[in-house]
């Protein structure tokens, strides 16, 4: 999963579009929110939820075009790899991207941007999938 060239006529990235730090923000904080009262979700997820919230913010940011964040702090992405210790099948994977693309909803993230992002996270959910039903 490489970095997305994704520009609008004046060249800005998504990042610049939305207007920098503050919608990923709330974003990951919807997100999260669902996840910790998710009967499926929450006993994938570590007890501790703040360093991942963290990282994923610092991900997503740098994905979408914004400061190279997560890659000084973490390193490659390499995201399929660092989700194996973790049982996603097609359930935590519907759960997940449920929660993401209705937290995209909720955020307000506008068009043409809310549609590159669901486009984006169905496909890259369904690539950390790594176990059979
Ligand atoms: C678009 C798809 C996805 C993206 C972009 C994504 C992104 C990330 C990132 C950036 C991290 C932190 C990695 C690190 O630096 O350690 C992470 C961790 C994690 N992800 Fe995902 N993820 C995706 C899909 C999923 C799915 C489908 C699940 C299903 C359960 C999942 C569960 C987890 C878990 C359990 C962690 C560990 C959290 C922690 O250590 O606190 N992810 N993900």
């Amino acid at each position: 999963m490489s970095e997305p060239i994704i520009l609008n006529p004046t060249g800005q990235t998504v990042y610049e579009q939305l207007g920098g730090d503050e919608p990923f923000r709330r974003l990951v904080d919807c997100f999260y929110a669902r996840v910790e009262r998710d009967p499926v979700l929450r006993p994938v997820f570590p007890d501790d939820l703040e360093p991942g919230k963290e990282w994923q913010f610092l991900f997503l940011t740098q994905y979408w075009g914004g400061p190279a964040r997560y890659q000084v702090e973490r390193g490659h992405p390499r995201l399929r790899m660092r989700h194996m210790p973790f049982v996603i099948g097609e359930a935590e994977r519907d759960a997940w991207l449920g929660h993401m693309l209705a937290a995209v909803d909720e955020v307000g993230i506008p068009e043409p941007v809310r549609s590159q992002m669901r486009e984006y996270f169905t496909h890259a959910a369904s690539v950390m999938v790594n176990r059979a039903p």
